[in-house]
């Protein structure tokens, strides 16, 4: 019976396993970009909430509408455009994937985009860091672990927020690392998320 749940849910969503089954980061950036264009169609079902979710609670965190914000593997910047809905100006959009970064643009919501690997160990120049960074999708099975996650620290000012999604599966992989930064879990929601049994972590950290 759970089987044949499973059966279902990856046949009304074949994206998902062609994504998470990627054996490469650059095998990731061919799927995403083969993807981009359907991709706000596909995932409307599953993730359209999130996006407000996230700049809802970010407004509760940094009520600073100018802060500098990274929306880290921001994809075709669903969360850029609930950030700007709620009044936040200062967006900075980094992601692997051209064709999703170009849908990005086209939303007229960010400041600057970069294509990048949140994987290299110097994303921006030195100079640059952020206010919040949002990782929205991005840390799961086949996209980012460890490394992202301390390359994106290292880019958070002190007294920073980091907000991300996590599944609760990838969440028990990453617990240590999550743990061990120097920062203060300040916020967490949950969503059940795909099928009913599965939960998708909303988490806010700020840093010391
Ligand atoms: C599931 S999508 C989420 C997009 C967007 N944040 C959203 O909520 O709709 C994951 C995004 O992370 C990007 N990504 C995954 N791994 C990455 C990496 N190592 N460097 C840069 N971007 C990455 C992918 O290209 C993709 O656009």
């Amino acid at each position: 019976m759970i089987e044949e749940q499973a059966k279902d849910f990856l046949e009304t969503r074949p994206w998902l396993s062609g994504i998470c089954d990627s054996q490469s980061t650059e095998e990731l950036k061919t799927n995403y970009d083969s993807w981009a264009n359907t991709y706000d169609a596909d995932i409307k079902e599953d993730w359209s909430f999130m996006p407000a979710n996230i700049a809802r609670t970010l407004s509760q965190l940094l009520p600073n509408k100018d802060a500098t914000i990274l929306d880290a593997g921001a994809g075709t910047g669903l969360v850029g455009e609930a950030l700007a809905q709620q009044g936040y100006t200062n967006l900075t959009a980094a992601d692997l994937s051209e064709k999703m970064l170009a849908i990005a643009k086209e939303r007229q919501v960010y400041k600057a985009l970069h294509q990048c690997n949140l994987e290299d160990s110097q994303i921006f120049s030195n100079s640059v860091s952020f206010d919040a960074i949002i990782a929205a999708g991005v840390f799961a099975y086949a996209h980012a672990g460890v490394e992202v996650l301390n390359n994106l620290f290292g880019l958070l000012k002190e007294e920073g927020i980091f907000l991300l999604t996590i599944r609760e599966d990838y969440r028990r992989e990453m617990q240590t690392a999550l743990e061990q930064l120097p920062w203060t879990l300040v916020s967490e929601e949950d969503f059940p998320i795909y099928d009913e049994a599965k939960l998708m972590y909303l988490l806010a950290f700020k840093k010391e």
